[in-house]
């Protein structure tokens, strides 16, 4: 059974074909974010019109790259929340046009979903269950996840995200979006000074973060100082270690209270070189094997999503072939459905 996969819920358009016989097929992704550059943060009106522009021709290339033609597709998938509504509602509503005029179902993916099962798609796979790090530019949560669609909510961030945090302190140092991936750089040439940061909520005794604080620590440091360039790639250095050592201790932990030995890590700073060093570290102390999927797929994409609906497919859901769809601009996995 072949699925296509459309992920447009925010700045990139995600294509892909999983075959669940031979697994994925081919993928292709844009990013919209030298677009985006210059206004220093994602214009959503600019978001919904590029998606437009890019479906057709990455479906043509992922078709070819993969050697199947349309109508060997046997069910279509769509990221239908949480996102931009404009956004969602261009790859939503080509995904049913398609559905329809091949006559075959489309089905409503929640994004989460989507990068909590993308560790499935290595070619080393995870078995469940599993404790899951979902680490992403809206969210930080720990699951325990007993299979597909069976997923226990242990905690999660009460303020900013993980990659909210970096995406915001890349900000106060002066870097462009998107944050993340410039802060980690900038961290590179950084290293430990006098300058410390706290590490919120790391002896807590649950499974929340909070990471907002950091951010105003950020703040306290460069407000009304012109940093010289160490200075600035230190107190990089600084965040990236606070973060990324919560993440580590509370991930750990997270498996150990639920008595596995798997953790897998899903979402954009899963991609993060440094989070996985200490992951692996904290891990490999601990006896718990650590998954990531492809630095590609950690990030949005389509491939993700078409995985996501062959599992649907396979579990007997039927998806919608009238023509009929719907967006959820904000869809709080809590009223999804998917928590156990
Ligand atoms: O999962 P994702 O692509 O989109 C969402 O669903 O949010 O995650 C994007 C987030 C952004 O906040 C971005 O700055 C962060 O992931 N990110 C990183 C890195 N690469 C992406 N954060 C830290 N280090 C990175 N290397
Ligand atoms: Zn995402």
């Amino acid at each position: 059974m072949i699925v296509l996969g459309i992920e447009s819920s925010c700045d990139e358009t995600g294509v892909a074909l999983y075959d669940t016989g031979r697994g994925l097929l081919g993928h292709a992704v844009h990013t919209q974010v030298t677009m985006h550059e210059a206004y220093g943060g994602v214009v959503p009106e600019l978001a919904s019109r590029d998606h437009i522009r890019r479906l057709i021709p990455l479906l043509e290339r992922v078709l070819v790259e993969a050697g199947v033609g349309k109508a060997d597709i046997d069910g279509i998938a769509y990221t239908a929340g949480p996102g931009l509504a404009g956004a969602l509602l261009v790859g939503a509503s080509f995904a049913a046009a398609l559905a329809q005029a091949l006559d075959i179902p489309a089905l409503p993916v929640h994004h989460l979903e989507g990068h909590l099962l993308s560790p499935l798609l290595a070619v080393d796979a995870p078995s469940f269950p599993f404790v899951a790090l979902l680490v992403s530019g809206g969210h930080t949560q720990l699951m325990r996840v007993a299979g597909v669609g069976a997923y226990e909510l242990l905690g999660e961030s009460v303020d900013d995200a993980a990659g909210e945090a970096f995406d915001k302190t890349a900000k106060l140092l002066g870097l462009g979006y998107p944050g993340g991936p410039q802060l980690a750089e900038l961290a590179g040439s950084g290293g430990p000074s006098a300058l410390r940061l706290p590490r919120p909520m790391l002896r807590s005794g649950d499974f929340q973060f909070s990471f907002s604080g950091l951010k105003t620590a950020v703040l306290t440091q460069v407000h009304g100082r012109n940093l010289a360039a160490q200075e600035r790639a230190n107190l990089a250095w600084e965040f990236q270690e606070a973060v990324t050592e919560v993440l580590a201790v509370k991930s750990v932990m997270a498996v150990r209270h639920c008595n596995l030995d798997r953790l897998v890590v899903a979402g954009g700073v899963g991609a993060n070189r440094r989070l996985r060093q200490r992951l692996d570290a904290d891990a490999a102390a601990a006896g718990i094997r650590v998954h990531y999927p492809e630095v590609a797929l950690c990030t949005d994409n389509g491939a993700m999503i078409a995985y996501c609906g062959a599992q649907r497919l396979l579990a007997g859901q039927h998806g919608s072939a009238d023509g009929a769809f719907g967006v959820r601009p904000r869809w709080p996995l809590q009223e999804s459905g998917l928590l156990l």
